[in-house]
């Protein structure tokens, strides 16, 4: 695989062609350090509006930390993040704040809080982001719709304690989609889950996505997750984004650091 074609495209489409899509994210040359480990060397990715881009990279490569400079939880040492149009490094804490009420962010693991019921925990993100919905006197239907849309309206007042791993990742799901993101980031949504309950919750971000037509970037390493879900793929090697493409050319590459990948 040409990788310099590869980089390429990943700084979109040429202006003018009348095809270009429009990017909700672009990351730009983007590198990022920990003392000598150097996690980011010049990655970059573009998201475009409605498509499901899976970033697959192994354990430790780093997509944790691109997630998190995404979103503002930390800063890269240089590099271009762009979301919606705003550059993150420029935008001040409560610009910031307001553009994060756009993104659903589905963290690695569930992260419910344990001391508050589903509904509390759904209630939260809708007052830390009160000037997104303006003022409700009864968030209950918000709540109820957010939990059908992962079928778990009858687990309303339940606490996470009583709740199946998979439940509680849709619980989180739907935690992010109270706030009707236009961008959702997935960190691992299949982590520690059976392959049949990772399947399930596959085939709800599909529905999400389909029900609201939101822009998903989907960060994994499960390979059967990213066979079902991704409409294009980006492969996370060395701290840059190695290689581009759909999974079906992808899987068929011959370059060994590709062919990783989809080896079982
Ligand atoms: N806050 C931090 N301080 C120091 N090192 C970190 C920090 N966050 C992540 N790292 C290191 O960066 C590398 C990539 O981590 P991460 O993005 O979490 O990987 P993954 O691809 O598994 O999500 C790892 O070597 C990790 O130890
Ligand atoms: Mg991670």
């Amino acid at each position: 695989m040409n990788k310099e074609e590869v980089i390429d495209t990943a700084h979109t489409a040429t202006p003018g062609t009348g095809n270009e899509r429009n990017a909700v994210i672009r990351i730009r040359d983007v590198y990022k350090s920990f003392g000598d480990n150097h996690v980011l060397n010049g990655f970059n990715m573009v998201l475009y509006e409605g498509e499901n881009l899976v970033v697959m990279g192994k354990s430790g490569s780093g997509k944790s930390v691109m997630i998190k400079c995404l979103v503002g939880l930390m800063a890269p040492d240089s590099g271009y993040i762009e979301v919606m149009g705003k550059e993150i490094a420029t935008l001040d804490h409560e610009t910031l704040d307001i553009l994060r009420s756009d993104i659903g962010f589905l963290f690695q693991g569930s992260a419910l809080y344990d001391s508050m019921t589903v509904r509390e925990n759904l209630e939260f993100p809708m007052r830390r982001h009160k000037e997104k919905l303006g003022v409700i006197d009864d968030t209950t239907p918000l709540v109820l719709e957010a939990l059908e849309n992962v079928g778990l309206a009858h687990a309303i007042d339940l606490m996470p304690a009583e709740l199946s791993g998979g439940m509680k990742r849709r619980v989180a799901l739907a935690r992010t989609l109270i706030l009707k993101p236009k961008i959702i980031l997935y960190d691992e949504p299949t982590s520690g889950l059976d392959p049949i309950t990772a399947k399930e919750i596959i085939e709800l971000m599909r529905s999400i996505q389909k029900k609201y037509g939101t822009s998903s970037l989907i960060i994994t390493h499960d390979v059967d997750c990213a066979r079902v879900i991704s409409e294009r793929m980006i492969l996370l090697v060395d701290g840059i984004n190695y290689a581009e493409g759909t999974y079906d050319v992808l899987s068929k590459s011959t370059d060994p650091k590709v062919d990783a990948f989809f080896k079982k």
